[in-house]
């Protein structure tokens, strides 16, 4: 039944109605995973962006569950090229690890809350750690097409929140606190990782917008202005979703483009997907020294 209250959102997908979903979502991974009970309680989980699917190399190859995000029920599918939709879990380092192998994004027309409904789920099985990756325009002019960026921050100019609505005290306050969302430990040690592995890592701040349209020149002027380093479509919600269940966070965008003011032409889908291998063979590699870090 739809609360009248809350006009702002009127797919009814909110307070007991979102958690029951989220609920069943979770029942669903948990029978899947009842087989495997060494996957049972994954510590550690990746949100894989565009070009990042090497990282289900990190895991062991058995004992491993691969689940279509078909088959959870209330989970978006995602319908983007290049964007898998399964969910992956395997062991890593001994400890079990779980592996979201493509997202829905709220351009697709998801709200913030449906677009972070598995994550959600996926969080009831207890892990201390994610990792969320993306792909990203570089704002900042130092960065090139192919290198990778460790999320300092973030800014949220989506236009939305998924924890709007009623709040879900299952996972956390009212009102949490983003200050330092990305945890500062984790950071230093993804920044030795990649020294020990010969990658160049910058840091900065990336901004989440709706998109589906990249951005005009005037609109990459004021980015930059406001103190974005990179800017894509996803990973903020997700890190609002993170943060409000006190779970350690760490983010990292592939730089697929240039956007900047003086670009010659905006980027292309298949730009992006093309330079989102390139950066993320190198964030693979960062990924594969810092393993030990995150479990
Ligand atoms: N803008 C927004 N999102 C993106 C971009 C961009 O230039 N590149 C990859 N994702």
């Amino acid at each position: 039944m739809t609360d009248h209250r809350l006009g702002n959102l009127p797919d009814g997908i909110y307070g007991a109605e979102l958690q029951r979903r989220i609920d069943e979502a979770a029942a669903a991974i948990r029978e899947r995973l009842s087989g495997e009970p060494r996957l049972a309680s994954p510590q550690l989980v990746f949100v894989l962006g565009s070009g990042l699917g090497g990282v289900v190399d990190l895991l062991d190859g058995t004992p491993r569950v691969s689940i279509p995000y078909g088959d959870i029920p209330h989970v978006p599918t995602g319908s983007v090229a290049g964007h898998a939709g399964e969910l992956v879990a395997g062991i890593a380092h001994e400890t079990a690890v779980i592996v979201l192998s493509g997202r829905a994004h709220p351009y697709e027309g998801y709200s913030h809350r449906e677009a972070t409904l598995l994550l959600r789920a996926v969080l009831t099985l207890g892990p201390r750690t994610l990792v969320l990756t993306n792909a990203a325009g570089g704002i900042n002019p130092g960065f090139a097409a192919g290198e990778v960026m460790l999320i300092r921050d973030t800014i949220n100019l989506s236009g939305e929140n998924p924890l709007l609505g009623p709040n879900l005290d299952a996972f956390g306050p009212r009102f949490p606190a983003m200050t330092d969302a990305f945890d500062p430990p984790l950071r230093a040690a993804a920044s030795r990782a990649a020294e020990r592995a010969g990658i160049t890592l910058h840091e900065g701040v990336y901004l989440m917008l709706s998109g589906p349209a990249y951005e005009t020149r005037a609109e990459l002027r004021m980015l930059r202005i406001l103190g974005a380093d990179a800017v894509g479509m996803s990973t903020v919600h997700e890190a609002i979703v993170a943060r409000h269940a006190d779970r350690r966070l760490l983010g990292f965008s592939l730089i697929t483009n240039p956007a900047t003011e003086d670009v010659e032409a905006g980027p292309t889908h298949e730009e992006v997907m093309e330079m989102g291998k390139v950066g993320g063979e190198r964030l693979l590699a960062i990924l594969r020294e810092l393993l030990p870090d995150l479990v």
